[in-house]
């Protein structure tokens, strides 16, 4: 049996009801977040419910719990499942109502969901390296909230797999914006680049870790997107995410990035990434 978070309590998922007016299901008019779960303990928690806030402010939702009862929430989730490695999932919609495009006059009460899942870290991808496929970025211009509205990125990422890539390199304009569920980076020269924390990127928690990194470890690092033909000349390419943390990219349209293995610079990351984590999961 599953604990979910719904309804303002722990109940059994079997017993949640859904309703046909949700303006999550006819819309996609929600917001969400992802945090890990390392050995029973939340990571970055503080700085994803802040990002659920401020999407839920850039969509003008009010979320009815305070950021420390969503973190009770998530920390209640993990003790009733017996969660060891994995994550919450945590989204808000603005409630269910007859089916209109402006928002329901008067308000209604948001729905506020969340599950907490064991999932192991996907240990052989960041020790060996993944393909991707570049596709281009089709996607509304405001990529920096993290909605339900997710139609873009499963298309990218539909297309990636049928490519038997595992993530899309999204491109804008001739610019790489992003994965479908990650952030990318380039490194040329000991350079890191990466596309700015502007609207056409989600800035995630994890890309924030990594940029924190290379300032400790004096990695010179660049907020500075580059062009879809660079990233074939990139020297190394790596993708970071929540689930997939800094995962070493080694082929682009099934051509190889440098030697078609996992660089110096990305595994330096690596391992300074590990340390951040509890040490008894680490190479799990
Ligand atoms: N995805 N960009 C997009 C479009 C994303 O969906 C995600 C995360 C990221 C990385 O953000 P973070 O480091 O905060 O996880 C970047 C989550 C994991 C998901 O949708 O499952």
């Amino acid at each position: 049996m599953t604990t979910y978070f719904m309804d303002d309590q722990f109940t059994e998922r079997e017993g949640i009801t859904i309703s046909v007016d949700d303006r999550g299901y006819y819309f996609g008019d929600g917001i969400y977040e992802v945090i890990k779960v390392y050995d029973g303990e939340l990571y970055t928690a503080k700085e994803h419910i802040e990002r659920l806030f401020q999407s839920a402010s850039k969509v003008k939702m009010t979320i009815p719990y305070t950021e420390g009862q969503l973190m009770e929430v998530a920390r209640e989730l993990i003790a009733r499942n017996g969660i060891s490695v994995g994550h919450i999932y945590l989204q808000v919609t603005r409630g269910s109502s007859p089916r209109t495009h402006q928002f329901p006059a008067p308000a209604v009460a948001p729905v506020v969901m969340a599950y907490a899942v064991n999932n192991p870290r996907p240990v052989a991808a960041i020790a060996d390296g993944v393909a991707v496929k570049s596709v281009e970025d089709i996607r509304w211009l405001r990529c920096d909230i993290k909605s339900l509205n997710l139609l873009g990125n499963v298309l990218a990422k539909q297309e990636a797999y049928e490519a038997n890539c595992v993530e899309a390199l999204l491109h804008r304009d001739g610019a790489v914006t992003e994965g479908s569920s990650s952030n990318l980076f380039g490194i040329k020269n000991g350079v890191i680049y990466t596309h700015p924390a502007t609207n056409l990127i989600l800035n995630g928690i994890t890309r924030r870790v990594v940029l924190g990194l290379c300032q400790d470890l004096g990695i010179q690092l660049e907020e500075q997107s580059f062009t879809f033909e660079e990233a074939f000349e990139m020297d190394e390419l790596f993708l970071t995410s929540t689930t997939a943390e800094v995962t070493p990219i080694i082929s682009v349209d099934g051509r190889k990035v440098g030697p078609g293995t996992p660089g110096a610079v990305t595994r330096k990351l690596q391992e300074a990434f590990a340390l951040q984590i509890p040490t008894s999961i680490v190479g799990e």
